[in-house]
């Protein structure tokens, strides 16, 4: 890695010095997909300069796609790692010493942080995952679902899933010999554009019942894959029940989580794509679908390099993210022990509260792998060339 790290800087300096905008890289960090190097110009003036190579560093480098941005007073230019790493959830949970309550694992940040989204709070309730295929959203959805469900009884939270294509969230529920459900689980997948609108209507329900009655627990999250589909096939009636939700869910204890690739469809009527506060912005095709997804422009999404690589903006501050990946195989083993820890999924029944009775304890933390270093963020000085690992318990908490 350290050979990659000082070839890259040496050429990033190439090619400043062949453009006559002398500067140093003074230091960078490497993050799972990208290397961020930071470049210290000898003239401050030359600045806008810098910035407007990043197709000459992309080709001399040899690497597909460069970011260049200016951090205050330096540049930093961001070159995708062909060795990109995998960070795994249930690595990440082992890192994390407390996840607070309601609160589901993103990923992890640029600087090696576990990124955590506390859904209950204000600025948080409802979150949009927007990108391509093959950007990650389902994987992310997933491993917010599944980190959920680690860290909360019935009574804090429960889950319902909607996916049109009817796969995304398979790995939650196995039926057969050794079959395991998500405790968690208020109803079976709706795959179905009318069973879809008869469960939200039921949330609405619901959340009207909780206003009146001044409950918002435990706290109900919706996810929805591929949303755009379903509100194309769902019409205005699925226009209005996304829109009552998303605008008056929180306060119910009702959130939504959806997934969709196609930001830029009317589809998605502007007043419920504002509704979403969050955005989780994966790889887009162009500077305008990225505008959309994240609600603010340039926020560079179109630069993104798909599978995992994301963006959190949230309140018009981005934060980049490598997202957590939990593989199927792993979701059914973290169920299986839910299920021999004698969790069951009591609902699936008309009343969804009468899960929230059987609340039981909630599941252990998964045994503590150690981080691979070359998952952590790790720090390194041109200059010094000593390569520091950074680890610790900290956590990055939205909220
Ligand atoms: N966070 C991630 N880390 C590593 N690989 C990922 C990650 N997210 C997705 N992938 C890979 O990319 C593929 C597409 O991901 P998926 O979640 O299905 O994308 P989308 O739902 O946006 O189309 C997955 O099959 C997986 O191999
Ligand atoms: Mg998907």
């Amino acid at each position: 890695m350290r050979r990659v790290l000082e070839y890259q800087a040496d050429q990033i300096e190439m090619v400043l010095t062949s453009h006559r905008v002398p500067g140093r890289v003074t230091g960078g960090v490497v993050t799972p997909r990208w290397v961020s190097y930071q470049i210290a110009p000898e003239i401050a003036s030359k600045i806008a300069k810098i910035i407007n190579l990043s197709e000459e560093f992309a080709l001399r480098l040899g690497a597909q796609r460069v970011r260049v941005s200016r951090q205050g007073a330096v540049v930093q230019v961001d070159v995708p790692r062909e060795d990109g790493q995998v960070v795994r959830l249930l690595n990440l949970t082992g890192r994390i010493k407390e996840v607070p309550k309601q609160t589901a694992v993103l990923g992890m940040d640029e600087s090696g942080l576990p990124l955590l989204l506390r859904l209950p709070s204000p600025d948080v309730a409802h979150v949009l995952i927007a990108g391509t295929t093959g950007s990650g959203k389902t994987a992310l959805a997933r491993s917010m679902a599944l980190s959920l469900a680690m860290y909360n009884r019935l009574g804090e939270v429960q889950m319902v899933f909607i996916d049109p294509k009817g796969n995304g969230f398979d790995p939650f529920v196995h039926f057969g010999e050794g079959g395991y459900v998500l405790p968690h689980l208020l109803r079976p997948t709706v795959s179905d554009v009318h069973q879809a609108i008869f469960l939200l209507g039921e949330m609405v329900e619901e959340m009207i019942r909780r206003d009146r009655e001044n409950i918002s627990e435990p706290r109900v999250v919706i996810f929805i894959d591929e949303l755009a589909d379903l509100m194309e096939q769902g019409g205005k009636a699925m226009d209005r029940l996304m829109t009552r939700l998303t605008q008056r869910g929180r306060s119910a204890g009702l959130h939504i989580i959806a997934c969709t690739q196609k930001p830029l469809a009317a589809s998605i009527g502007s007043l419920t794509r504002s509704n979403f506060p969050v955005r989780l912005v994966g790889s887009v095709a162009s500077a305008d679908d990225a505008k959309i997804a994240a609600g603010i422009p340039g926020t560079g999404a179109e630069k993104l390099l798909g599978r995992g690589d994301f963006l959190l903006v949230v309140k018009g501050n981005v934060t980049r993210f490598q997202a957590a990946y939990v593989s199927e195989r792993e979701i059914g083993q973290i169920i299986g022990r839910m299920k021999m820890a004698g969790r069951v999924p009591v609902a699936w029944t008309p009343e969804p509260q009468r899960a929230a009775l059987a609340a039981t304890g909630t599941f252990g933390q998964p045994g503590a792998a150690p981080l691979p270093t070359d998952q952590a963020a790790l720090n390194f000085k041109k200059k010094r060339r000593g390569l520091g690992l950074m680890l610790g318990h900290q956590l990055r908490l939205i909220k």
